[in-house]
């Protein structure tokens, strides 16, 4: 009885293993600073990982705990691990988020989809190679004078937020994909609070930080009296 009882532990525990190792060797990081980051190209930390982050790695689903199916999409090497890099084709990462089939796609259905500049900037960083690189720009390249409501702040809302805040269920009641619902939030103190991670409300994104240019943009914006402009 006993024996049965290990051998069958012992089958578990292949089972749980192999079902968690679609995991690659990690990549080393590249950072690329300030005027060494090209405009066109997709850089993973910057482009890439916001997407996943927001739209993927959601508690739940695949994030550091859950990887439903083994993919963990909050780090380089759970992405890496989805694609074959150079090969759009062969990279199930970029099928899924492409596919008609509802069963296949992602995020399911029901979620809000990925946009297709997303989806662009996903099959870019996979034709690239699927580099592990960031673009560390210095807080003396930051312009955050006279930021727009359109072309300044829902952009990086709609990047690090919106795959967890939109739709008929946003998370926390809060849905960020129009100027009422981010204004409502900065006028509350809640937006920059969350995005400062400065302990005054829950730390926003859940398991990332904006950059620092990003969350300056913010804090110039709000203060400015978050204008629709
Ligand atoms: C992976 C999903 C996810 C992402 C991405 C995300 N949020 Fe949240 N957010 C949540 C959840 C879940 C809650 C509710 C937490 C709770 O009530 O316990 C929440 C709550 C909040 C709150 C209320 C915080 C408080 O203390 O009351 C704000 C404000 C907020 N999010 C802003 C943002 C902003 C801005 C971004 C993007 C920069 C963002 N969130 C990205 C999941 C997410």
């Amino acid at each position: 009885m006993k024996i049965i009882h290990t051998i069958l532990l012992a089958f578990a525990a292949i089972v749980f293993i192999t079902g968690c190792t679609k995991d690659k060797t990690p990549v080393p990081l590249t950072e690329n600073g300030g005027s060494n980051c090209d405009s066109n190209h997709v850089y993973f930390v910057n482009d890439v990982l916001p997407i996943l982050n927001s739209n993927c790695a959601k508690s739940g689903c695949h994030d550091g705990i859950t990887h439903t199916e083994g993919y963990n999409f909050s780090n380089h090497v759970g992405a890496y691990s989805s694609i074959h890099p150079g090969n759009l084709n062969d990279s199930k990462l970029y099928e899924v988020i492409t596919t008609n089939n509802t069963e296949d796609m992602m995020p399911p259905a029901g979620n809000t989809p990925l946009t297709n500049a997303q989806i662009d900037i996903i099959a870019q960083w996979i034709i690239q190679g699927g580099l592990n690189d960031e673009c560390t720009q210095d807080s003396s390249n930051c312009n955050t004078l006279n930021m727009s409501y359109a072309n300044n702040i829902a952009p990086i809302i709609s990047t690090n937020c919106n795959g967890c805040h939109s739709g008929s269920s946003p998370s926390g009641g809060i849905n960020l994909t129009s100027y009422s619902g981010v204004s409502a939030t900065a006028a509350s103190g809640k937006l920059y609070n969350a995005v400062a991670q400065n302990g005054m409300a829950q730390s926003m994104p859940p398991s990332s930080k904006l950059s620092t240019c990003d969350i300056n943009k913010i804090k110039s914006w709000v203060e400015a009296g978050y204008p629709n402009n």
